[in-house]
């Protein structure tokens, strides 16, 4: 769940940012944006997603392993301690996902991988030997997640997790930590209440606890739950957002922000905030933190005191095409690109530090629900 920025809220965030100086901590790799889903609220290939406008020959390019290999060393020279973001589309189906994984481990990186759980049956020895968190969508008990992410897929999900679990048993491993993440949308919040049951009732052999934000490591578990609310925008600071990145950084934006326009958002949010606080408590989660669920999707302008984004500082994110961007939900403002450019270059290039001197001031019209803004000031 998404907290308030407490103490280092608004003030303290506004002259933090002021004295940043860059230090790159993590880097988020889509090598592929293909999906074997089409869940209805994603941003990329959902409802209103980008993926759907684009050309199929052209979501269909993936990124050359030599050409992140290279890019890559170039980064854990100047960075050695670095986090890597496996995500996409499904990571899975990228070409070289193996050797990616495998290279990336080989260097020391922790490995975060983002899957919608589908094909781990073949990649159990991988998963086992290289990543540290894994964190698998469902959403929600069996028929909400299957009528979101296709009829089945529950089951073969949940066939997969039971196997990487009885693995790791077997091996006596820590890691990688196995999350299961319920993003809460229009589609699925009615299910909110039972999903914890649901799953308690399909893994009755293993421990499922519910994530929790402010103590994430501390009790033990096989599984993890966490719920996490839909990012979204409007129509409106959609428009607004182009307008102000023209005018500011002179980029021309992608459609990308229309995957997260909701309007209106379809969540009886007063049923949804109460079912919330009942499973907190129930499960005994310190919520005192955490944003209130009502407040978040009724009131766009709320940022819980996260006044600013500190990214730009700390974080790239690479796409398929070899692109480089600050932001990982909006490929907009381009860096630089892999093909072409060191990571010095990119990092320290003419573009970054103006995205960084206009971020130091401004706040761009889309970043109220986006994931990095809720960052912590410590997780950076
Ligand atoms: C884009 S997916 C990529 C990885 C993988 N395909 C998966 O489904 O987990 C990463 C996560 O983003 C979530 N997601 C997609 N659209 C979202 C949105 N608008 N707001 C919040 N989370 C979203 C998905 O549910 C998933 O948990
Ligand atoms: S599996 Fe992930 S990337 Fe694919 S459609 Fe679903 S949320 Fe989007």
């Amino acid at each position: 769940m998404l907290t308030k920025a407490g103490d280092l809220g608004d003030k303290k965030l506004l002259e933090h940012v002021q004295n940043l100086t860059p230090k790159l901590k993590q880097i988020t790799i889509f090598a592929s944006d293909l999906c074997n889903y089409r869940c209805s609220f994603c941003h990329i290939w959902g409802e209103t997603g980008w993926a759907l406008k684009e050309p199929q020959r052209v979501i269909k390019e993936q990124l050359d392993i030599d050409v992140i290999k290279k890019f890559m060393d170039q980064v854990l020279e100047a960075n050695p301690k670095i986090g890597v973001i496996i995500t996409g589309g499904e990571p899975m189906l990228y070409k070289s996902f193996t050797e990616l994984v495998e290279y990336l481990r080989s260097k020391k990186v922790t490995i975060y991988l983002l899957t919608n759980g589908s094909l781990i049956k073949n990649k159990i020895d991988l998963i086992l030997n290289n990543v540290v968190a894994l964190n698998i969508s469902i959403d929600g008990p069996e028929e909400y997640h299957d009528s979101i992410r296709g009829k089945g897929s529950f089951q073969q999900i949940c066939e997969n997790i039971e196997l990487l679990i009885k693995e790791k048993k077997k091996r006596k491993r820590m890691f990688p930590f196995i999350n299961i993440n319920m993003t809460l949308s229009k589609y699925n919040y009615q299910s909110a209440k039972p999903f914890l049951s649901s799953l308690r009732d399909r893994f009755s052999n293993e421990k499922i606890i519910l994530h929790d934000t402010m103590n994430p490591w501390v009790k033990p578990r096989d599984l993890s739950v966490n719920f996490w609310p839909l990012l979204f925008t409007t129509r409106e600071k959609g428009k607004q957002y182009a307008i102000e990145m023209k005018e500011l950084l002179d980029c021309d934006v992608s459609p990308a922000w229309e995957g997260f326009v909701e309007e209106p958002i379809g969540i009886d949010t007063i049923r949804l905030k109460n079912d919330l606080e009942e499973i907190w408590e129930t499960e005994g989660v310190d919520s005192s933190n955490f944003v209130d669920v009502e407040e978040y999707f009724n009131n766009i302008e709320n940022v819980f005191g996260r006044s600013k984004c500190l990214a730009p500082w700390h974080e790239l994110i690479i796409r398929r095409t070899g692109d480089v961007y600050p932001c990982v939900d909006f490929p907009d403002y381009k860096l630089g690109n892999i093909h072409e450019s060191s990571f010095e270059e990119i990092w320290t290039g003419d573009k970054v530090t103006k995205f960084r001197e206009v971020l130091k001031t401004q706040n761009l019209n889309v970043c109220n629900r986006c994931t990095r803004l809720f960052a912590d000031k410590e997780s950076y």
